[in-house]
Formats: structure tokens, sequence, C-alpha cells
């Protein structure tokens, strides 16, 4: 079988776990999809840097163009983040009729619905699991096993960052700085960590699940941001005294006719499932009128949790172009309208 060509933007953290999972998996994946999936280049940011991965150094460029004006390349995985750039990549990939899978919230939260417009106009598919809750299936969950229901709420931990300095500042007494640094060194940080400290991260994330649960278009400056910033161990220690442990809870609940969001440091009593929910680890909760309440729970934020999901949304998408069927992008065409005017 003639091989499926893609374009990988970034090795660093979760690219790097993109080529080794495709590597390790090879077989299985193979065996799925009916047909091997081949990296044909690489784009970083700097081709000489050392890097510990076993990649062929020729597959390394730092011109976007060798990636989206390929007409070999037949999907673009960008792991790379950057927001307006990044768009403009995608934007050509599409434009060029090439897939996209990404893991990159900040750009989808900004540019998600012309992104998918475009999409469904090239008859190509977007992929973007990765961008919320990193190992979870949260995405796939709302818009396929949950589609027929009426989400009410949503409410969790999706930064798994945050979640980790709360973890480890509680659990060792260990300082704000000293347990962000290593969060940095385990790649479960971004490239500007204020958005993870600052709870944009978490909106970024929450702004994308509202769109899908509620079928409509939220605007991430409507959602109601506190993040973890200066917070110290006495703070977490105090709440532990009185029967809380605090976490960084993103929350998005359908109103009478509104949708309110936020992201805020929360006492959640011991008793309640998410104060047990440690180091990077995310859990979401969601309520639907017809299912009741389900809780999504795993590894956040890291290489290959990350990485898992990304290759599942390639391998969904390359069967997609072996079925002829691409072009159905995740969410409806709703996604522009908001519920008012559909009910008009
Ligand atoms: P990272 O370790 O910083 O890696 C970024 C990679 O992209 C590097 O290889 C870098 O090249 C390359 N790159 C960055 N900007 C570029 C540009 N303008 N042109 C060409 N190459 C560029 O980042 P990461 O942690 O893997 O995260 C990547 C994406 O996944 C981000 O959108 C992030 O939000 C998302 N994400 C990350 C996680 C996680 O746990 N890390 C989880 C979920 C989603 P060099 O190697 O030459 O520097
Ligand atoms: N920085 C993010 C986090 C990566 O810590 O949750 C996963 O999206």
């Amino acid at each position: 079988q003639e091989a499926i060509n893609v374009g990988l933007c970034g090795l660093g953290t979760v690219g790097s776990g993109v080529v080794k999972i495709l590597e390790n998996h090879k077989r299985d994946i193979v065996h799925q999809v009916g047909c091997p999936i081949e990296v044909k280049k690489i784009l970083v940011n700097d081709v000489n840097k050392k890097r510990d991965e076993a990649v062929d150094s020729a597959l390394l460029t730092s011109n976007v163009e060798e990636l989206v004006e390929d007409p070999e390349i037949d999907v673009i995985v960008e792991v790379m983040g950057g927001i307006d750039g990044t768009y403009k990549v995608l934007e050509k990939a599409l434009q060029n009729k090439k897939h996209i899978v990404t893991a990159n919230k900040d750009m989808m939260a900004v540019y998600g619905a012309p992104l998918l417009q475009l999409a469904n106009e090239n008859q190509c598919d977007v992929r973007y699991e990765a961008s919320v809750a990193g190992g979870i299936p949260i995405i796939r969950s709302l818009t396929d096993g949950l589609a027929s229901d009426r989400i009410n709420k949503i409410m969790g931990i999706v930064n798994g960052t945050t979640n980790y300095i709360l973890t480890k500042m509680m659990d060792e007494g260990r300082t704000f700085e000293d347990v962000l640094e290593e969060a940095q060194r385990l790649g479960y940080a971004e490239a500007d960590p204020s958005s993870d400290i600052d709870g944009i991260d978490a909106a970024r994330k929450v702004s994308l699940l509202s769109t899908l649960a509620f079928s409509m278009p939220v605007d991430l400056s409507d959602v109601d941001v506190r993040g973890i910033r200066g917070m110290s161990y006495d703070d977490l220690a105090y709440a532990e005294q009185l029967g809380y442990t605090i976490k960084l809870l993103g929350i998005a609940a359908r109103g009478e006719d509104k949708i309110e969001m936020s992201v805020q440091p929360t006492l959640v009593p011991h008793s309640h499932p998410l104060a047990s929910i440690k180091d990077e680890y995310n859990a979401v909760y969601v309520y639907g009128d017809a299912v009741g309440e389900t809780m999504f729970y795993g590894p956040g934020a890291g290489q290959l949790p990350t990485a898992t999901a990304v290759v599942s949304d390639l391998m969904d998408v390359v069967k997609n172009i072996r079925l002829g069927v691409t072009g159905r992008s995740s969410v409806n065409p709703q996604y522009q309208k908001n519920l008012k005017e559909l009910d008009e």
C-alpha cells in the first residue's frame, strides 16, 4: 500500500513523541489504517541544534514551504506552537488541500472557526484532540460519544503544569519556582509558562470545550480568568486544615440565555474526586441532560500522552483519506452560529 506522507511542524517535546509513537507502534498503526504513515519533512527553528532523537537529519528543514508546498505531503501535523504565524502556515496548507492535526490550543482558541471553515471549503480534515487535556480523549467524547446529549456544564482541571505545582508545593513543601522549573524540564509547561500560571492556557481550553459542548462559538475574552501566581505553601496548608484542596478549576455552564466560563483557584472539599487529582494529571466532569455525570481522567501534559492524542488524530485522518471521506470537520457548520440564531 502507498504510504500517506506527513509534514511534521515541530520536533520538541510533542513532536519527538509523535516520531517515537509512529516508530514504536508502526506495525499496529499500519494494521489499523491499512498503509504506512511516513514523516517526509520536519520543520524546526534550528536545523543545527543537537537533538537526542534518532531522527534522520536530512528530514529537517527551517523552510516551511518545503512542507506546505510539497504535493506529496498529505497531512500537516502542527506541534510547534505560536498563533498568528502558525495560522498563516495552516491556512496555506489547507489551501493546498493538506489535512491538519494540531495540538495548538493557543491558535485554535483564536482561529478555530476560520480554520474549520477553510477546512470545510477545501474538503480537508482538521483534528485537535491534543489541544485539550493531553492524553484524555475529551474532544472526541464531546463530539462523538456525547453528541446526542445536551451538555449543561463542564468542570475540571485542564492544566497539568499548575496542578503539578500545587501538588508538589503541598505534598513536598517545595517552592513555587522550584516546582515550576521542574515542570518545564519535564516538558509540561508552555514555552512561556506565564500562560500556565496565569490561567490563560486553561481559559483557552475552557473556550474550546465550551464551543463544542454548547455548539456555539465563544470568545476567549468572555472567560473570567485568575491563575495561581503568588500562591504560597501557607495558602495551601491553611485550606488543607479546613478540609479543602486548592485546585485551578475551569468551569463552563449553560445559563438561561448565556454561557458562563471561568478559570479560578478553587477550594475543593477533600471528599470530592477532583481533590485527589495529582501532579500533571487532568480530570474533566461533563454533566449532560440525558447521560448525567461523566468524568474523564488522565495525564494532561507530557510527551507520550500528548503524542498519543496527536497520532490517534493522524490515524483518523489517514483512515478518512483512504475511504475518500475527508472534509467532515469534527464540528458541524453550526459552529459559526449562536444558539439564538439557530432557534430563529
Ligand atoms: P517545544 O518543546 O517548545 O517544541 C517546539 C518545536 O517547534 C521545536 O522543535 C521548535 O524548533 C519548533 N518551532 C517552534 N516555533 C517554530 C517556528 N516558528 N518555525 C519552525 N519551527 C518552530 O513545544 P512542545 O511542548 O512540544 O509544544 C508544542 C505544541 O503542543 C504547543 O502548541 C503546545 O501548546 C502543545 N501542547 C504541548 C503539550 C505538552 O505537554 N508539552 C501538551 C499539549 C499540547 P527547535 O527544535 O529548532 O527549537
Ligand atoms: N502546558 C500545558 C499544561 C500542556 O500544563 O497543561 C498541555 O496542554
